[in-house]
Parts: structure tokens; sequence; C-alpha cells
């Protein structure tokens, strides 16, 4: 770490127990990097490498706390996950019905990804019983969602009260129709992992479109997947071959990179080999809509998934509201969101967002209660948040991270276009998604 992002170290007179690190301000963004792989594309290769027939190599892994708990989940099931460098893996393949019972809990850490998904497969893996357990934020989140659908297919799932741990008996299953009580891609997800093994054909209603990639990949493995919009089929295959993936990086991962390279005047930055799969570039669009310059160019497809890159230089934003039908494109970035909006230029609102609440914190909160106290004009609304805008650097100052690695980055890109800096409390979060966030920005950042 050099000296703009500078570790504290914790422990000392004043017994803190967090480790702070220090974001000092920064004159602009300037630089070519890459982002680690897609996390959303990550774990859905490793879980569907575990149930495929034979090898499959998984190319540009984006390695984080989150997607190590998937590796750790299929090897405690059974399944040979070979390390051929930082981002290879070789999975060797278990089958679809190959998964056996561990002796005791599979721990998903934080990852809300792979408990859900994970959750569908075990549904399908008849009369074996699995326990999931998770960290203290994940422990907190509603798993009432997946265990409804489940249940309507024929598996025996058990909640704690509709929280962890999650307690599962794969028995045989049958295919339902499902309509989405909430916008939810790992929900959908978990509906369609479990018409693998279903009788029947599976299909799942989605009022709002969500991230597609299990669709995709799933067809990439093999299997007839039907979609039209707002309503996705599955029919379930003898078999799955998922061969080779390249993970494309994530655009979420990037997605603060390239807020701080448009906050800073004089910034260039380009993000080399991006996913811009067009269910995950809310952020993008609304960016540029706020009068952001980002280019998208080199567009290419790697294993069914939309790659470009991306060449973002500073501008001036204005404000914008974002409609519910917008949301889910940009859910993991309207923390981000929140501050380009507090320093554009007018009143910005966004709504329908009340999914924030369930996510590894209640976002609306930390969102809401961080940013204000480094200088910006934000409320919190039940179902998100309304910001006046003050086109000037934040004042800065001290915000937690509340354990929530998209929080953590948030404080570091509100420290960069602050006048003061800010002091993030629990800045490791980050590696839950991008272990090497605070060095990949200090090596871009011009002070
Ligand atoms: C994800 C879906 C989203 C997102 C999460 C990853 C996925 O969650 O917030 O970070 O990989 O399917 P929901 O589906 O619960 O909205």
């Amino acid at each position: 770490m050099a000296d703009g992002a500078v570790g504290e170290g914790s422990p000392g007179a004043d017994l803190q127990v967090e480790s702070v690190t220090l974001v000092a301000p920064a004159v602009s963004l300037r630089g070519a990097v890459a982002v680690p792989g897609d996390k959303s594309i990550s774990h859905r290769a490793v879980l569907l490498g575990a149930i495929s027939d034979g090898e499959t190599v998984v190319r540009g892994f984006g390695r984080s706390a989150d997607t190590e708990s998937t590796v750790g989940a299929v090897r405690a099931l059974g399944v040979r996950v070979d390390e051929e460098g930082d981002d290879v893996l070789r999975i060797h393949g278990a089958g679809l019905r190959g998964l056996n019972s561990p002796e005791g809990p599979i721990d998903c850490g934080n990852a809300g990804t792979l408990v859900r998904l994970l959750s569908g497969i075990l549904a399908g893996q008849t009369w074996r019983q699995f326990e999931l357990t998770g960290d203290e934020s994940l422990s907190t989140r509603p798993m009432g969602r997946i265990a409804d659908p489940l249940q309507q297919m024929g598996a025996g799932v058990e909640t704690a009260g509709g929280r962890l741990p999650i307690g599962i008996e794969g028995r045989p299953l049958r295919g339902i129709e499902y309509e989405l009580p909430v916008a939810s891609a790992q929900v959908k997800s978990c509906v369609l992992l479990a018409g693998l093994y279903a009788e029947g054909e599976t299909t799942v209603l989605e009022p709002v479109a969500t991230r597609d990639h299990t669709e995709r990949m799933l067809r990439a493995a093999g299997a007839r997947v039907d979609g039209a919009p707002g309503r996705v089929t599955i029919t379930p295959p003898e078999r799955l071959a998922l061969g080779e993936v390249e993970v494309p990086g994530d655009v979420s991962s990037a997605a603060p990179l390239v807020l701080a390279a448009t906050l800073l005047p004089g910034s260039e930055l380009i993000v080399s080999g991006v996913g811009v799969n067009p269910t995950r570039t809310g952020f993008l669009d609304v960016l540029e809509r706020m009068g952001a310059r980002v280019a998208v160019f080199n567009r290419r497809t790697a294993a069914g998934e939309p790659v470009a890159d991306l060449e973002v230089t500073h501008a001036d934003l204005v404000a914008t509201e974002i409609e519910p039908g917008e949301v889910p494109r940009l859910v993991d970035e309207l923390p981000l969101w929140a501050l380009a909006a507090a320093m554009a230029r007018g009143t910005s609102t966004v709504r329908g967002a009340e999914e924030l609440r369930a996510k590894e914190s209640d976002r609306i909160a930390t969102v809401t209660e961080g940013l204000r106290t480094l200088g910006a004009h934000i409320t919190a609304r039940p179902d998100g948040f309304r910001v006046r805008g003050v086109p000037a650097r934040l004042r800065g100052g001290r915000m937690g991270s509340a354990g929530d690695h998209r929080i953590a980055m948030l404080a570091a890109v509100a420290g960069l276009a602050s006048r003061d800096g800010v002091r993030i409390e629990g800045a490791d979060a980050v590696s839950v998604s991008f272990p090497g966030f605070f060095d990949l920005l200090d090596s871009l950042a011009q002070r």
C-alpha cells in the first residue's frame, strides 16, 4: 500500500479492534487496468462445473473471499478442484447427481449467491441431506424466498425462521411455474437449478429483468433454456458439460474506478475486458444520462457473455431519477450512484430499491449514514434515497464499512473525491469481492 491509502493498524492505546485505512484526496485517476473476474459468473462456473460431466476449466476466475467459499463448498461435496494458477481452476465434475453429503455443515461465508444457488442444486440430490451456514451478516439475510419455491417443487427444506442455517433434503422434484415475489437473480437461479432435476419443465416469471448469467451458462453447458421477456423455462437435461469458461472482468468492480475517474478532473482511465451484459450495465447507463463520458469499445463475446473495454474521462454530472424497473440493472452499484448524485447538480432520487435493505448490510441505512458524515445531503426513504447534489468536493471524515465490501469501496471513492480524505473503518471488507482494490486504486490515483 503506498502513501495515499495507509493501513494504520489496529490495537493500541485506543483499544481499536478494526483496521482503519485512510484514503487521501486525489487530483485525478490515470492509467489502464483490468479488474478481477466477475463474481456472479465465477460462482456459477464453479457450481455448474461441479455438476457437469468431465472437466471444466475456468479462466479469469475472480478470486475473492466469496468465490473461495464456493470452491470450499463444492470440495466439501466431494468435487475435486485443482488450482492451476491464481485465476485458473480445473474442476473435475461429479455429474448432475454425484454430490456427496459432507460430515458437517457447509460454510457459505458471506456469499448470498452461493447459499441461494447451491440450495437449488442440493434440492435435487435425492435422499441426501445437507446443512448450509454462513457468517453473521449472511445469517441475517432472508432465505424464505428460496425455501418457498423449493418446497413447492417437493424438496425438504427447513430454515431457522426464514434465516440460516438451512437444512435441505434432496427429494424427487416436480417442475413448477413460479412468479418471483422479489426481483432477484439469486432466487430465479435457485429455481432454475432445481429445475435441472425436476420432472417436467420449470418456468420462472420475473416482473423485472434481472441478471441472466445462469441462463447463459446453462445453455453453454448444453441445457435447453427458453426465454421470452419476463419468462424463462428450463427443460431438465440428461447431463451438463461446460468445458471452458472465460470469465469477463467484473463490471461491479470496475464501477468504483469508473466513478472516481468521472468525479476527478483530468482523469483518463481505461478498464479492459469488462463484462457488459445488458442486465448488469445500468450504472454505466445512468452515469451517462447524468453526463458522464464512458466510451464502451472493442466489443467481443467470451463464453456467451458480452465483453468490452471502457474508457472514462472526467465530466460534470447532473441529477437524475431512477425508476423501479431500472433498479436490478445497477442494484449493487446504487451505493456508488448515491455518491455520484451527491456531487451532481440538482436533486436525484431512486425508487423501488427496497431490496438494498436485504444486502450484505442494510444499504439504505449504511449509505445514508456514511455519506452524511462526509458532508453529503442524502435522505433515506423506505425504498431508496433522495440526494441533493452539490457539485463540489465532499468534506470527508470517518466512515465505517459495516463489514460490507460495497460500502468500503464507496468510502474509498468518496475519500479520493473529498477535501480532507476519508478514514475507513473495516476497510478489509473489500476482500469479499476485490482483494487488491486499495493497491489498484493507489496505483491510479494522482496526488
Ligand atoms: C447476484 C444477484 C443480486 C446481487 C448479488 C449477486 C447474483 O442479488 O445483489 O450481488 O449473482 O445472482 P439478488 O438476486 O438477491 O438481487
